[in-house]
């Protein structure tokens, strides 16, 4: 017994220091370029060891398979939900107990949104958060949370959660002491005594939230200060110039994974590093700490994969997956490709849309996507104005058409939703709805019209096929699977009436879950088609990530061609981005399948409905 003991505690520690031997000369090289600290650094690399022996033993197997397939988060069959877990079911206890309701919904990677402790009316959903070690109380402990990771874990779930590691509430411990002039704890924000600072910095520095919380600085006349505040005034930003600040959200970046989570959203990273002069977005340090973190996770916790979120042009977005050798995070989102297909729906264009996935498609296969129609955030309009410049479209009266579109205001319009953040100086706004309102199913249920809601539905379900046609995972926003629309009630309470993304974040309507057999109503026509596609997308090979993927052009603006190529089998996806009939002239003829009726059409030149949309694939 004793000897097994021993055994045991020798292979594990012979694990660790495999793991350490891989990474510490680079770990250590760039730690000391950033903060040139031995005592740190050797403070960093014991806490390292810690955390690994505190991890449990299920963990540690976890870690092992993973390690053995470490692309398991690239496989076809992963398919995401986002939630937030009071507007869900209340608390992490009535998310366990609707565990099975997510199976039906083929979800296999859960993404609990903020459940951090967060002062009430000050918490910007979540992410300023108080305290790294604790759940917010009405949500549960973290004793609830190991345990709903465990039992996602038997039933075959991958649990993702927030990091917010660019700022901390204005509640936490450090800013309590550091507004209470403790020098110490006053040196892991940015102080400044006098506005000169502040000043040059806001010539350089872009605003966040222009209209909701303008300025990137916050006076404090209690201890007459000025403290650096990139998003809200109570969301105070760290300084990772100080070593104690990056070891310290290291040591809380380790505890949360300890609690079981397989995927760790890395909220705002671009932001994370300051330097006068510069837009402080995107500077070569963040990529340093990126890839620190990189190897940490993979000395304690190789099951954990990273998810920056780097909300920005493509350019800015790649550059976070770091190289083959040095990799920073293992998946991004395909944000731009997102704000691309709303804009190709206003427009019945696909033009840009094509050439947004030719970029998408010519990078290397190893860059994961996370793919999604809308998230908890709002839409901003982050599109290649240089190129549709060239096609007679310019920035700020195409940004003015979207908004109008989307708000419900053009005539032909079946859109509903809000603005958010209208900056009157850039004239500038983003954009808040669901997806089922932004395609016309609010619309159309306010005005009693079965039309129209067909025409709705059909918008619907064709963005999620040409979501689920694209390479990486596809995350659904919970409520999306049946059609749930806006939630005006936000405007009710005085917390979040001026962030209308709460607009898009109402709680579950489990009446709506109810009817999602029932063919004859909105919510089953919805159900019962995505999840043919979801079943679909994960039987056939061809929407295996290592498919060859092109765009298919059928020679109509509005209708998008997508082929996939595996192992000799080919799969021909067409997605109506117009309300009219359209054809696709197809340069090929062949006897194809079509997966979802499993009907046989040959190819020649196929007349698409109203969004409508095809999945085919060639029967040799
Ligand atoms: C991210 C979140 C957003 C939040 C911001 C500040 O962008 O997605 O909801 O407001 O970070 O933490």
């Amino acid at each position: 017994m004793e000897q097994k003991m021993v055994k045991n505690v020798n292979n594990t520690e012979k694990i660790f220091a495999q793991r350490m031997e891989k990474h510490q000369d680079e770990l250590r090289w760039l730690y000391m370029e950033l903060y040139g600290n031995d005592a740190m650094y050797a403070e960093l690399c014991e806490q390292i060891h810690d955390y690994y022996l505190k991890r449990s033993t299920e963990l540690k197997k976890r870690d092992i398979k993973k390690e053995k397939n470490p692309d398991w988060f690239k496989e076809k069959e992963m398919l995401g939900m986002m939630l937030y877990i009071d507007n869900f079911a209340g608390n992490l206890k009535g998310v366990e107990k609707k565990l099975a309701y997510l199976k039906e919904c083929n979800v296999n990677c859960l993404h609990l949104m903020p459940f951090l402790d967060t002062p009430k009316g000050k918490s910007d959903g979540g992410y300023a958060v108080a305290d790294f070690r604790k759940v917010r109380p009405d949500l549960g402990t973290m004793k609830d949370l190991a345990r709903l990771t465990e039992k996602c874990h038997e039933n075959g779930m991958n649990v993702c959660m927030d990091f917010v590691m660019n700022h901390t509430s204005e509640e936490h411990e450090w800013a309590k002491r550091a507004r209470a002039g403790e020098g110490e704890y006053m040196s892991r924000y940015f102080f400044y005594d006098n506005g000169d600072i502040p000043a040059r910095y806001e010539e350089t520095v872009p605003q966040v939230f222009p209209t909701t919380a303008p300025g990137n600085f916050t006076w404090l006349p209690e201890i007459g200060h000025y403290v650096l505040t990139t998003f809200y005034p109570y969301q105070w930003d760290l300084n990772y110039r100080n070593p104690r600040v990056f070891n310290e959200m290291m040591y809380n970046f380790l505890f949360l994974a300890n609690q079981g989570m397989d995927i760790i959203r890395i909220d705002a990273v671009p932001y994370i590093w300051k330097e006068l002069g510069t837009s402080c977005r995107n500077l070569k340090e963040v990529h340093t700490i990126v890839r620190m973190m990189r190897m940490i996770a993979e000395i304690v916790c190789p099951s954990v994969i990273l998810l920056g979120e780097v909300v920005m042009e493509p350019e800015k977005v790649v550059p976070y997956f770091g190289t083959v050798e040095k990799p920073e995070c293992h998946m991004l989102y395909n944000v731009t490709t997102m704000a691309t297909t709303w804009n190709s729906i206003a427009t019945r264009d696909i033009r840009l849309l094509k050439k947004q996935m030719d970029i998408v498609s010519r990078l290397p296969k190893q860059y994961t996507f996370l793919n999604y129609l809308r998230c908890h955030d709002d839409i901003g309009w982050g599109l290649d104005f240089d190129t549709m410049k060239q096609w007679g479209m310019e920035e700020p009266s195409h940004k003015r058409y979207l908004n109008d579109y989307f708000t419900g205001k053009i005539a032909d319009s079946i859109s509903r939703g809000e603005l958010y953040n209208d900056d009157p100086v850039t004239q500038d706004a983003r954009f808040c709805g669901t997806t089922a309102s932004m395609c016309g199913i609010e619309a159309a249920g306010f005005e009693g019209n079965a039309e129209k809601m067909q025409t709705a539905i059909q918008e619907d379900l064709m963005l999620h096929a040409y979501m689920l046609t694209q390479s990486g995972i596809p995350m659904l926003y919970s409520g999306d699977e049946l059609g749930q629309v806006n939630d005006y009630s936000y405007k009710d309470d005085a917390e979040k009436a001026s962030d209308s993304r709460y607009l898009h974040r109402g709680a579950f309507l489990w009446e709506l879950a109810d009817k999602r057999k029932d063919l004859s109503t909105v919510q089953g026509q919805l159900f019962q088609m995505l999840n043919r596609l979801e079943q679909i997308r994960r039987q056939e090979n061809v929407f295996s990530q290592e498919a060859e993927v092109y765009t298919y052009d059928v020679h109509n603006d509005s209708i998008l061609g997508i082929l996939r190529e595996y192992k000799g089998e080919r799969f021909i996806a067409l997605f109506n981005f117009s309300e009219n009939e359209q054809i696709a002239w197809m340069q090929e003829e062949g006897i194809f399948r079509n997966l979802v009726n499993g009907e046989i059409v040959e190819v020649k030149d196929p007349v698409l409905k109203g969004y409508e949309f095809v999945w085919m694939k060639y029967k040799a």
